[in-house]
């Protein structure tokens, strides 16, 4: 079978990686993606949201099956131009369409979707331009901190957590009335403030059977400790020691089970991956967040533990028969820590060479912002790349990753010296 992955990250090299090492994967290709994706894959150097140019790939290439890597494609209806078009229909597709796709790119979309089925979140209100007054005088009634959510995509950068009324309210101001956010703060969700540990959990779906991939937990912001401003992801782990069998069953009962029902009862017809931004209250999963996609670094930390085909997996979803599938899961921990441009996720320069890339190692080396520039290869993006260890013991998939790290560099490369060392200290505290 001949395949082709839409994006040019980390989580993209980790599907590229996973899919060839499938029987069934002949020839691959990436498009655009980056060095890494090079090695194994044929890159493609078109936009991912481009959608003629996409068609006109998997009709010279005989691609029998696609997989959109990020938000983008789906929210702008890369599975509906698909499915429109009489020469792509046939092709399999893992991603959900517009409508779907709406659970990510409207926040607003997505409160009203779990309050209709049930689905513990938290309390909000949507303001737009027109209710701006309403919204200023709400939120000086309200327990701080508060959460302030531009309601479309923003790149992951389109939330903010106010500790101060009039923190809030000038950034109520500046979101509806300045389009902080451009068009995707035309809309903004108020929500309650919901304190505990993140989890993310990732789902695949067909619109009516589902299987569970391993959970992993991100890093977020750039600094270590948990400071200074949001990123992408910094790194990652799983399994994630807090979402025990009881957890994990209400996250299926309460959240999982519901969305998929609901999403049927939409009339929605979803093939592909539902990643779940879970937060845990005193021990009772609430949903902070949809995405209609896997994660990133999340996948490069959960792909390793994945022993299924991909192939299998992936065709399952797409023909609607995950039920003939089985999972199964590598019971080892996985630790990704994530190296990005100094300056990142501020500005960064690119363009630097990274030395380190051929040693021996037992790590996974996945790349993200990278290119080859005369054979070699350089930085290009925020997120350069993302080093993944397994082990039995959490503690040493984290010190062989750093190990790995260590050996890496280029000018002003940074990372964190953290990653999962605040669910170590946790799992100490509860012995
Ligand atoms: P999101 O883009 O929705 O993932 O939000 C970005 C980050 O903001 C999340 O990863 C959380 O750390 C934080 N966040 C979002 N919603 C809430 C909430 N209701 N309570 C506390 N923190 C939140
Ligand atoms: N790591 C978070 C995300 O992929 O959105």
């Amino acid at each position: 079978m001949n395949i082709l992955i839409l994006g040019s990250g980390g989580r993209e090299h980790a599907f590229a990686w996973k899919l060839v090492a499938s029987p069934q994967c002949d020839r691959l290709y990436v498009a655009p993606g980056n060095a890494g994706t090079g090695k194994l894959a044929e890159n493609l150097p078109i936009d991912p949201n481009d959608f003629p140019a996409v068609a006109a790939q998997v009709m010279a290439k005989d691609i029998q099956l696609v997989i959109v890597g990020p938000e983008e494609p789906l929210a702008r209806g890369v599975r509906d131009y698909f499915d429109q078009h009489s020469q792509l229909k046939k092709v399999l597709l893992v991603g959900p369409g517009k409508e779907g796709a709406l659970l990510e790119s409207s926040k607003d979309f997505a409160k009203q979707f779990m309050n209709k089925y049930g689905i513990p979140t938290a309390r909000h209100r949507t303001f737009n331009l027109e209710t701006l007054e309403e919204g200023l005088e709400y939120l000086r009634g309200q327990e701080m901190p508060i959460v302030l959510k531009a309601d479309g995509l923003a790149a992951g950068k389109g939330v903010v957590i106010c500790q101060t009324p009039s923190e809030a309210e000038r950034n109520l101001h500046e979101m509806l009335a300045e389009a902080k956010f451009g068009a995707a703060s035309s809309q903004v969700v108020v929500e309650q403030f919901l304190e505990g540990i993140e989890v993310s959990v990732f789902v695949l779906t067909d619109g009516t059977h589902y299987k569970i991939l391993p959970e992993a937990k991100d890093y977020k912001r750039i600094g270590d400790g948990d400071t200074g401003p949001n990123t992408g992801g910094m790194g990652a782990i799983s399994p994630v020691q807090f979402a025990d069998h009881d957890f994990m069953q209400k996250v299926e009962q309460q959240i999982i089970i519901p969305t998929i029902e609901g999403l049927k009862n939409e009339g929605i017809h979803y093939r592909g991956f539902i990643f779940l931004g879970l937060i845990n209250v005193k021990g009772n999963p609430m949903v902070i967040e949809y995405n209609v996609r896997m994660g990133d670094p999340e996948t490069q930390a959960v792909l390793p533990r994945l022993k299924s085909d991909m192939v299998d997996l992936m065709t399952a979803c797409a023909r609607g028969k995950l039920s003939e599938v089985s999972i199964e899961i590598d019971s080892r921990s996985s630790a990704t820590v994530v190296m990005v441009s100094g300056g990142y996720p501020e500005s960064y320069q690119k363009g630097y060479p990274i030395s380190g890339l051929e040693q021996e190692t037992s790590s996974l080396i996945f790349h993200a912002g990278t290119d080859l520039r005369a054979g070699h290869v350089h930085t290009n993006g925020g997120r350069v790349l993302a080093i993944t260890s397994l082990d039995d013991v959490m503690e040493n998939a984290l010190s062989n990753a750093y190990q790995t790290v260590s050996n890496i560099s280029w000018e002003d490369a940074n990372f964190r010296r953290d990653i999962g060392q605040d669910l170590l200290v946790n799992s100490n505290k509860s012995v």
